[in-house]
Parts: C-alpha cells; structure tokens; sequence
C-alpha cells in the first residue's frame, strides 16, 4: 500500500467530469487500499479518485478514521437517488487543506452504488455520512465544497487559502 499525492484546489483534473469504473480488477483493489492509506495519512474522512488525479467514478469514506473496518465503505458509480432534510455544519477536504466552512447539506441521503462484483446496492447515511457521501459524489462531478458559495466570499476562502495554506 502507498500514500498518494493529493492534488490540490487549482489543480484541472479537480474540475473534470470522472468516467465510470468499469469490469473490476486487482489494479482497482490496489487504488481502493492506496485511496483509504492516503485519507488516514491526511486524517480525512474520504477521499475521490480525482483528488489523486485519477478521473474515475471511485471513492472511499471511513467515518471512523481507521478505527473501524467496518466502517470503510467504497463508491463505485454512485448516485445519490434520495435525500431528506438538512444539517448545517463545518465541512472541509484534503484538498483545500486549512479551510473549513459552514455548509448545508442534507441530513440523510440515498445513494445507489455499485459493488465489485458488479452488483448494485442502496446504501444511506446519516449525519457526517450523509455529508461525506454528498461532498465525494460532487468530487466526482467536478465540484468542490468551495463552489456551493457565492463569489464574494469565495474569493474571501480563496484569498485565505492562498496566503496561509495553499501547498508551494
Ligand atoms: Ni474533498
């Protein structure tokens, strides 16, 4: 298992559409095991591919932050079908390293996701989950979490990040 490189806000390959995964292979185990390695380095709850510069429908979340396996739940061309209510709190991502920012989301979310095996699943989450799971999803979009405000304060974030936090 290695850590990989996380590019970071500015970077294209952060704004690019992502290809859906297709037949699975033990490659695509390497990148899973590569992907939760690296969010527990960098101490995130999740992590997509294209925050490795890998433009693929994939991603990985651990609510528990490595203490519980059985937490670790893989994203392979998901899509969120449902969503009920809302919550507002901070959220943050490994590449936007130092930012933190209030945002609403919903308070739980349905998400059809596919298996390994090829097989489909619903899976919901709730809370931090339901966060994770809208945050990674957008990821795959090509969105950051940033891009949800407006352009006067983004640019305040934008400014912030830039004198303090953003990687030489
Ligand atoms: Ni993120």
């Amino acid at each position: 298992m290695a850590v990989r490189e996380v590019v970071t806000w500015g970077d294209p390959r952060l704004k690019k559409d992502s290809e859906d995964v297709g037949a699975w292979t033990p490659e695509l185990d390497q990148l899973v095991a590569d992907m939760f390695e690296t969010a527990l380095a960098e101490e995130g709850v999740g992590l997509a591919a294209p925050q490795i510069g890998i433009n693929l429908n994939l991603a990985v979340i651990d609510c528990s932050c490595g203490e519980d396996p059985s937490q670790k739940i893989v994203l392979i061309n998901p899509e969120i079908v449902r969503e009920e209510g809302v919550q507002v709190g901070p959220e943050g991502c490994l590449s936007i390293p130092g930012i933190r920012e209030v945002l609403e989301r919903p308070m739980k979310v349905w998400v059809k996701n596919r298996k390994p095996d090829g097989s489909w699943e619903e899976i919901t989450g709730e809370e931090l989950l339901a966060r994770a799971f809208c945050h990674e999803i957008d990821h795959l979009r090509g969105r950051l979490f940033v891009e949800y405000f407006g352009p006067v304060k983004r640019q305040v974030i934008q400014r912030k990040y830039q004198k303090h936090y953003q990687p030489a």
